[in-house]
């Protein structure tokens, strides 16, 4: 979902592909074609390398960037159930992350250069978390709208070529299935409630309808690198097949809460299986990834902050475990 380019310092110098020596290219290829998992130390193309870098680390930031405007309402929460729901919601957020920059690791990029290239505005995260959280509905909409286009574009990549990022996933897809479903719950409440609540959740789905659908990235025509993503396997299914499959899955949960959705074009075609959709407003799209608008400051801050806030705790961290290692060298 995240496939907007990044190009950070973490990005490694493009090699020509002629350099490639093509024995090796061969049974790499081959390996893929096959549904082998690519290992970190198994030989592979550098243009492999530098897509998986690319997608894995972008991926981590929006997990860590997706905790701020839920976080935001850890303190506002409307009762006790719903505040330990959100707490552990946005954990699992903080854990993805960090699965993820592991995976990124085992591709050489370094933990420093990520963490850098994000907060210098280089590398790029989920534009859908530029958004801000106005209610406490958007609470519900997120989680059962946005973690729900999550998933469906992780449940592929848990068959995605690449060994650590393939079963990261398949921990995070467990935890992304309770997100979506503690998100419905709460749309589910609101609906049942007052016409102030009712009127709350039909706000919400009016505002982050559309930002969830563009979150499978541009239609595929206008994608450069689906094509050689889908050939190494890194992707499985293209931007707009998981669009609309996120579309036909969600629009009846809609209707059944009595939500209604915000696109005068949606209608169930019959002919071809599918709900039909009005088109997407992809320069607004494009606005938000260049980072326009006063929210994308805000998580930026928000995010430097932590990072600086932290820095005891890795001096620490760093501090003891020299102390171990030197004393496991004078023990020896
Ligand atoms: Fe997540
Ligand atoms: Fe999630």
């Amino acid at each position: 979902m995240y496939t907007t380019d990044l190009s950070g310092k973490n990005a490694k110098k493009p090699e020509a592909a002629a350099a490639e020596d093509p024995v090796l290219l061969a049974t790499f290829e081959a390996r893929v074609a096959n549904d082998e998992f690519i290992e970190p130390k198994d030989w592979m193309p550098e243009a492999y390398r530098r897509t998986l870098v690319r997608q894995i680390s972008q991926h981590a930031h929006s997990e860590i960037v997706g905790m701020l405007p839920e976080g935001n309402w850890i303190t506002r929460a409307p009762n006790l159930r719903r505040k330990a729901i959100l707490l552990a919601k946005v954990q699992d957020e903080g854990g993805h992350g960090l699965y993820l920059y592991s995976a990124a690791e085992t591709l050489g990029a370094s933990r420093e250069e990520m963490i850098d290239a994000l907060h210098s505005g280089k590398a790029k995260y989920s534009t859908i978390f530029n958004y801000p959280t106005l209610t406490w509905a958007d609470i519900g909409a997120i989680g059962w709208l946005v973690d729900g286009a999550a998933i469906m574009n992780q449940v592929p990549l848990q068959r995605t070529s690449y060994g650590p990022y393939a079963r990261a996933m398949v921990r995070i897809c467990k935890e992304e299935s309770f997100h979506q479903r503690q998100g419905y719950e709460l749309m589910m409440a609101m609906m049942a409630g007052t016409p102030e609540q009712k009127r709350m959740g039909q706000d919400a789905m009016n505002r982050w309808w559309h930002p969830s659908l563009m979150m499978f990235g541009p239609p595929d025509d206008k994608s450069p690198n689906t094509e050689q993503s889908i050939r190494w396997r890194i992707k499985r299914e293209t931007n707009d097949e998981l669009r609309q499959k996120f579309v036909d899955v969600t629009v009846p949960q809609a209707e059944a809460i009595g939500l209604s959705v915000p696109d005068p074009n949606l209608k169930w075609n019959d002919a071809r299986g599918h709900y039909d959709f009005g088109a997407l407003d992809w320069e607004e799209f494009y606005a938000v990834v260049r980072g326009e608008g006063a929210v994308a400051k805000e998580r930026m801050t928000a995010r430097v902050k932590a990072w600086e806030d932290g820095a005891w705790v890795r001096e620490a961290a760093r501090a003891y475990a020299e102390k171990r290692a030197a004393a496991k060298v004078a023990a020896e």
